[in-house]
């Protein structure tokens, strides 16, 4: 497929909708997109690539003649094979085309795909003209990956932002902005900004504030729309994420072997939803993937997680979004934990530990309960609820 940006400048990407897991981890029902650019001047750019299997489709957009493909640069913002994958078999057909990207994306060139020639690093600054078009290099490392940049055309004030900015989710009909209800592609941009970036949110921030005083008209990301018309928005909505921003909500995740959490966890949620004006949201671990649970609480100040003990430590598809958690570095919530025991607790003591581990701030004590949870039990679960909702209600 290919649609204008604007003057010499296409998206020429792809979108994949049979892929079942990104990175052989994330669902993707929605499918995602892989962006790539091309730039036509008196010199010719290839901005990004796309995952192997589509490989035919993008150089059949380049433009294959025959005898090879007439291109002049390769720009390689990001080296992660969702993007490059394309790229062995776009330098064969383009032996003399000049491959730019940064000094680790360079060693990684060798070590993926044995390319070593014809690849020049730039950095923070450097600048390469096409003719009519210019474009401005600006080093982003760990927005994805360490070796991760973003070029800036700066006749129309494009910014091609590899990871940066983007999203799960095909491009229905539409790749911009204003083409579709953008309404639809935010919760799978909160999806793809805790699941693939959030881990890394605070050089997500140190990005941002480098993006700072250059105009940005369009933003066109490797995954999702390209958003041309209100480019602030997708910009604000990073910033947001990056900065743990969030919603004055409570997420209760829970899982329950035998019902004995689960009847608790019933008393927990009405107590949050006894609150005025909190939102709640109820997941169970073990029918939802850790994936979703993971973005969800990324929306909502408030966190409560209910685990029976299982062989003295959390169960298990709790202790997966805990984990989860923990690596992707979501901090800052108001939490509170409740969990059923069998003969010697153990859930709620990992609980504890996790939140101190990611400054999450306990704003009540946790309810434990040997078996089947009595009338007081009850009641505990159902002020723990409002608790967490109260707080979170004061902090909004
Ligand atoms: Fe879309 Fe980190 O690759």
């Amino acid at each position: 497929m290919r649609k204008e940006i604007t003057r010499k400048i296409d998206w020429i990407g792809v979108n994949d909708r049979t892929t079942d897991l990104f990175e052989d981890f994330w669902p993707l029902p929605e499918g995602i997109s892989y962006n790539s650019y091309l730039i036509k001047d008196e010199e010719n750019a290839l901005i990004d690539g796309v995952k192997e299997g589509f490989t035919e489709d993008l150089i059949g957009e380049i433009g294959f003649d025959g005898d090879g493909l007439d291109l002049d640069y390769v720009v390689i913002n990001h080296m992660e094979p969702d993007h490059s994958g394309s790229l062995r078999s776009v330098i064969r057909l383009a032996p003399d085309a000049e491959i730019l990207c940064t000094e680790k994306a360079k060693s990684m060139l060798g070590g993926f795909y044995g390319i070593t020639d014809n690849v020049r690093v730039v950095k923070t600054g450097d600048t390469v003209t096409l003719g009519s078009r210019g474009l401005e290099f600006i080093e982003t490392p760990f927005v994805h990956w360490p070796e991760t940049m973003m070029t800036y055309e700066k006749e129309d004030g494009v910014l091609f932002s590899g990871d940066g900015f983007g999203s799960f989710k095909a491009l229905d009909g539409g790749i911009f902005d204003d083409e579709v209800d953008v309404q639809e592609y935010s919760d799978e941009t909160v999806r793809y900004f805790s699941n693939i970036i959030g881990a890394y949110s605070a050089t997500v921030r140190a990005a941002l504030a480098k993006l700072k005083g250059h105009e940005i008209e369009v933003v066109a990301p490797a995954h999702g729309l390209v958003w041309r018309s209100e480019p602030e928005k997708i910009i604000e909505q990073y910033s947001r994420l990056s900065n743990l921003e969030s919603d004055p909500a409570v997420t209760l995740v829970y899982g329950s072997m035998y019902g004995f959490t689960e009847r608790v966890m019933e008393a927990v949620a009405s107590g949050a939803r006894s609150v005025p004006g909190i939102d709640l949201k109820v997941i169970d671990a073990a029918r939802t993937h850790p994936s979703f649970t993971l973005a969800e609480s990324w929306k909502r100040e408030g966190l409560i997680i209910g685990s029976p003990t299982y062989e003295a430590r959390i169960f298990t598809p709790v202790e997966q979004f805990v984990n989860l958690a923990t690596k992707k570095k979501l901090k800052e919530r108001k939490v509170g934990f409740f969990g059923s025991y069998g003969w010697s607790g153990g859930s709620v003591r990992e609980l504890n530990a996790a939140a101190e581990n990611l400054n999450w701030e306990a704003v009540c004590d946790p309810v434990e309960f040997n078996g089947e949870a009595n009338s007081e039990k009850l009641e505990e679960g159902f002020a723990l609820g409002e608790t967490v909702a109260q707080a979170v209600a004061k902090a909004g």
